[in-house]
């Protein structure tokens, strides 16, 4: 599969422009802007500017300065890319296998068009290649295109493309997307959380599936301390708030404690205990439209 068999379901984000194939790379039939492919799986559709908003704390200031330094970083298709959860730390492993696992659990056997509109390395989306007809990796993060295009190429994958993109203005076209996936990344702000949930909206067929998460603000408050003190955490309630705001419906929450990592489905005495006392760390939703 190559980038131009998804020509369909893209547009320019400035314009909303349908795209055409100039030789290897694409062009907007409204604006002529022309769009770069690489290695015929990985495209380039950055908005002509960034999504502006003012940081209301320290949190969201870091958060926007590192939106702008990837935002800004030029395409450079390099052999050792270093991107955002390529290492996992030992003391991190059980805590990532219990997220996937409880991620997994919302996630349909089959699938026909899915997207992880943050991908990161991929770790917990790059398994959905088996599950979907079409997979489609974005991220604003140079490396994590390239990384994530050299995989695919590498293990021959046949039906996953990568997109670099800013989720806040997302270069697709409405109701295309039968499973959206958006992991550990509704966590930079209140107007960041809105913009990209509205993305996620109107990226989804109206009989696909969202699935989402955020960080619950009583865990840290609960423990006194925070395993990311660089992101911002919600209460259950403000998350369905956000998610109904949008347009969501039809939801479903699914409690994620770290705490009880090494115990997956949570049936021992001692986890049934602790989880009336303990908060969980996050909640993993599953919203349709
Ligand atoms: C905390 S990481 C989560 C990555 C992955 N979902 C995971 O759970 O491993 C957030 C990701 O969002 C990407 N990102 C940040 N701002 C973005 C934007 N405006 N558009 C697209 N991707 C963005 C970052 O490059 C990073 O890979
Ligand atoms: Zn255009």
């Amino acid at each position: 599969m190559k980038v131009y068999d998804l020509i369909n379901y893209l547009c320019y984000p400035d314009c909303r422009g349908d795209l055409i194939q100039r030789s290897e790379n694409l062009l907007c039939v409204k604006c002529n802007r022309e769009y770069k492919v690489y290695n015929d799986i990985c495209v380039e559709l950055l908005p002509s500017k960034m999504f502006f908003r003012v940081g209301k704390n320290e949190v969201e200031i870091r958060a926007i300065d590192s939106y702008k330094k990837i935002f800004g970083e030029p395409f450079i298709w390099k052999d050792n890319p270093s991107l955002w959860g390529l290492d996992i730390p030992e003391k991190y492993v059980n805590k990532f296998k219990k997220h996937k696992h409880v991620l997994y659990k919302l996630i349909p056997e089959k699938i026909k068009m899915s997207i992880d509109v943050s991908a990161g390395s991929g770790r917990f989306s790059y398994s959905l290649i088996d599950r979907a007809n079409i997979m489609v990796f974005c991220d604003l993060s140079v490396d994590s295109c390239v990384y994530l295009s050299q995989k695919i190429e590498k293990e021959g994958v046949k039906n996953a493309l990568v997109v670099r993109c800013d989720y806040l203005s997302i270069p697709f076209k409405d109701k295309i997307f039968d499973l959206v996936l958006c992991n550990d990344t509704l966590i930079y702000g209140y107007e960041h959380e809105i913009k990209l949930i509205s993305s996620i909206y109107k990226i989804l067929s109206p009989d696909g599936i969202a699935i989402l998460d955020f960080a619950n603000k009583y865990h840290h408050l609960f423990l006194g301390f925070w395993h990311k003190p660089y992101t911002v955490g919600y209460s259950k309630k403000e998350m369905e708030n956000m998610l109904r705001k949008i347009g969501f419906s039809n939801m479903e929450a699914l409690p994620l404690y770290y705490d009880l990592a090494k115990d997956l489905d949570e049936q021992s005495i001692l986890s049934r205990i602790i989880k009336i006392i303990l908060p969980p760390t996050r909640y993993i939703w599953k919203v349709e439209k």
